[in-house]
């Protein structure tokens, strides 16, 4: 939380900061701050009480909160990649393409997709009838557990959330990584192994934080249940939820050298 609001201040109060990159950056800090807020309270409360209880209706609406955030992650992550991609290889028309307009539109695009796209999740649960025990014994929601709750047939909700979820990852994971593809190809071109280097460890870290998002997001969402994959659905909540909010700031905004500036300038004025 630290991180992340550190980085929107910045961003926001710094001019120089305000380009496309830190924009993206701005909004991601964001999403990830409201993730960590929906999560993270109640897992705090479970370990600490023993009682990891949650009811129905506040499974559904932490579902709801953190799923269309995690929705909206994977276009702002694929929004950042291809910003990326545009800067080194079309330098030339970055500018023009990546103008204020489309900007915005991409940012404001994908929280409202994310938001939009998770209320037809709510709209199918609310015709669900539950007849059983209406508590949930876990700190993380996941529709799958709100829909095994009910008595009503799920084959259709479990159907539209399995191709739903497909699309949401598959076509942010498939966009970033075929940037990051592209923008791998043009650093091999750097004739300087100091830069091709530099180029790589940057490049690098962004695909471990995109990986890690991804990948746990299509074992709990996408490959069907095992008993085993279940017992570990968990520990793989906490990875997308409250490792990649930690390591985003670190990985793609403080190791920058225009953020460490303005974070210099930031704590000069301070003092
Ligand atoms: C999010 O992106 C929009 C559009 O680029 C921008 O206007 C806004 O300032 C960004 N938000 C943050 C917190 O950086």
């Amino acid at each position: 939380m630290a991180g992340n609001i550190l980085i929107i201040g910045l961003i926001i109060s710094e001019p120089q900061l305000h380009t496309p990159m830190y924009l993206f950056l701005g909004n991601l800090s964001c999403l990830d701050s409201f993730i960590v807020c929906t999560i993270l309270p109640k897992m705090l409360a479970c370990f600490l009480t023993g009682n990891g209880n949650i009811p129905l209706w506040g499974c559904i609406a932490q579902f709801y909160i953190s799923a269309s955030l995690a929705t909206a992650q994977c276009y702002l992550l694929a929004i950042m990649s291809y910003d990326r991609y545009l800067a080194i290889c079309k330098p030339l028309h970055y500018a023009s393409i990546m103008n204020t307009k489309l900007c915005i539109r991409l940012a404001v695009g994908s929280w409202i997709n994310g938001f939009i796209g998770m209320s037809v999740f709510v709209i199918l649960i609310s015709r669900l009838v539950f007849c059983g025990p209406q508590d949930i014994d876990d700190f993380f929601c996941e529709i799958t557990q709100i829909v095994k709750l009910s008595c009503s047939e799920t084959k259709t909700i479990e159907l539209v959330l399995t191709i739903f979820a497909s699309i949401n990852t598959f076509l942010p994971f498939t966009l970033t990584v075929t940037s990051y593809i592209f923008i791998i190809q043009n650093i091999m071109r750097i004739p300087s192994t100091m830069g091709k280097k530099k180029a790589f460890s940057t490049c690098s870290s962004h695909l471990i934080v995109v990986s890690m998002f991804y990948g746990t997001l299509m074992l709990v969402y996408v490959v069907p249940k095992t008993e085993t994959l279940r017992a570990l659905n968990k520990i793989f909540a906490v990875f997308y939820t409250v490792l990649t909010p930690l390591l985003n700031p670190m990985i793609y905004s403080l190791r920058n050298r225009e953020m460490k500036g303005a974070l210099r300038k930031f704590l000069k004025k301070c003092v």
